[in-house]
């Protein structure tokens, strides 16, 4: 069974686990191993995490089968936003599904959860950054709505990448 419930403060350690997992099954085949391990090292400290997790602007969301972590969400509102920054904005920050869990709804679940969070905050839309070369989740994210807007540039190690812009209006929903 799936359930998707909110992460407790005393869970730093599980988010780092899944957080550093998740990203090296992304990005490990297009990215070079010292970028990678580099970006790793530097932002999922186990301090960064915990003070992530204290965020009042922050919301962190684990999916769980058979109380299993598989998947997590983070969303922003508020100074918390990577970029914008508006009271009436909402940032999707990270959807990751562990690779041999995806497929089974996981990543649906928690969209419609951060669909949630964005209505019952009253946002006019909800806006990510996704990088150009993920076609996959912008694929994803298109499937459910989201536009391409804007681009900006994410450093990953030493290297600059461009991250496409996607935001899906709420008020229309
Ligand atoms: C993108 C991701 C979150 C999707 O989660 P998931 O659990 O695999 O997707 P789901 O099983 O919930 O799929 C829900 C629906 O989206 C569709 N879908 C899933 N991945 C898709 C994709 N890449 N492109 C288009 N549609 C997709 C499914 O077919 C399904 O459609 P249906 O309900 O009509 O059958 C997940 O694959 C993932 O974590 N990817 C790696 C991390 C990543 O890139 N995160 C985004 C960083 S910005």
């Amino acid at each position: 069974m799936i359930e998707i419930r909110k992460i407790q403060a005393n869970e730093a350690v599980e988010l780092q686990n899944i957080a550093k997992q998740t990203f090296k099954e992304t990005f490990s085949s297009e990215n070079s191993t010292e970028n990678l391990e580099q970006y790793l090292e530097n932002s999922f400290t186990l301090q960064k995490v915990e003070s992530e997790i204290n965020n009042p602007d922050s919301a962190f969301y684990f999916a769980t089968e058979d109380k299993h972590i598989t998947a997590y969400l983070k969303i922003n509102l508020e100074d918390a936003q990577t970029e914008i920054r508006t009271k009436n904005t909402m940032e999707l920050e990270r959807i990751y599904v562990l690779k041999n869990h995806q497929g089974k709804g996981i990543g649906k679940l928690l969209l419609q959860k951060a669909i949630e969070l964005a209505k019952q905050n009253k946002v006019n839309f909800l806006w990510l950054g996704v990088w150009e070369k993920n076609h996959s989740a912008i694929s994803f994210y298109e499937k459910y709505g989201f536009v391409k807007f804007d681009q900006h540039i994410f450093t990953l190690g030493k290297e600059e990448q461009v991250d496409v812009m996607m935001k899906l209006e709420i008020g229309e929903l």
